[in-house]
């Protein structure tokens, strides 16, 4: 049975031993109800790393209000199984008052690349990651971490803060997994039943179609982006939040498309709200 502790200190401690014995560390940070993204996140970290560590924290912080904290899926025991299967070494799963005691006063805020997107519409929610993130990674004290693409503008804050802050972490990220219809995999997948997995699938057929576009030269990311909402929209259990073309590491929006681009959607399929993306020209 994989090792799981649940206080900085006992995480330090094994941390401590392994770096005494000159191992090097991988870390994936996660909140739990892992998938098969998480695991490649996680198996990635095993094979360039001698440990890793895996965390599992449902982050208070990074939710807002009417967002889904109570409900978002739980279930330590599979968990466990998973991080195991995928060569995970150490599971780190703290009470939110080991990250978070009475007195917590700080905020990481990483502006600009926190403000558009996700950010516009979760006031917060990157300064609850970025919050958490840095916790973690002061505990950790990782050679590397792993993020998936997936989340792109949490991966280009992450890499904002490892940069401004002189983390002494790699960030490394990893590909989109998704199911053999082409949904991207997500713990929030769970949500949906089946009329509204189905529905989801507008998603990457839509951002399928965009790329087909940017593939065949077309260079107006109005009109890209008119593409793949329109594909949206004949859903009609979809709704927008964005589609957006924006610089990948800046997440400022982008016109004429010349180098790299990432198309990001976010979009509720009920009442779930799901998000996709795919790169350009890197
Ligand atoms: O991507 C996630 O699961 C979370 O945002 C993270 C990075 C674990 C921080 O809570």
């Amino acid at each position: 049975m994989i090792k799981t502790v649940k206080t900085v200190k006992q995480l330090r401690a094994a941390v401590a031993a392994w770096r005494k014995r000159g191992l090097s560390v991988g870390f994936v940070p996660t909140m739990g109800f892992l998938h098969a993204g998480h695991q490649s996140l996680i198996k990635k970290a095993a094979a360039q790393n001698d440990r890793t560590v895996v965390s599992i924290f449902v982050n208070p912080m990074q939710f807002g209000p009417k967002e889904d904290l109570a409900k978002y899926p739980r279930d330590l025991a599979a968990d466990k199984k998973a991080c195991a299967a995928a060569g995970a070494h150490l599971i780190f799963c703290p009470e939110a008052g080991e990250m978070y005691p009475p007195a917590f006063a700080a905020r990481v805020e990483i502006s600009g690349v926190s403000e558009g997107l996700c950010g516009a519409s979760r006031p917060g929610h990157f300064t609850g990651v970025a919050t958490v993130v840095a916790k973690l990674f002061n505990i950790v004290q990782a050679d590397r971490a792993y993020f998936g693409q997936k989340d792109a503008q949490q991966l280009a804050v992450i890499r904002r803060m490892a940069a401004d802050l002189n983390i002494n972490t790699r960030i490394i990220s990893c590909p989109i997994v998704r199911g053999s219809d082409g949904l991207a995999l997500s713990s929030r997948n769970a949500y949906l039943n089946a009329r509204e997995r189905q529905a989801a699938l507008c998603i990457s057929r839509a951002l399928a179609a965009g790329r087909k576009m940017l593939e065949g030269g077309a260079r107006s990311a109005l009109k890209v982006e008119a593409a793949v909402r329109a594909t949206i929209n004949k859903e009609p259990l979809a709704k927008i939040d964005y589609v957006k073309i924006v610089d990948p590491q800046t997440m400022r929006p982008v016109r004429q498309i010349n180098g790299a681009v990432l198309c990001a959607a976010a979009v509720f399929i009920g009442k779930t709200r799901l998000i996709d993306n795919f790169i350009f020209g890197a």
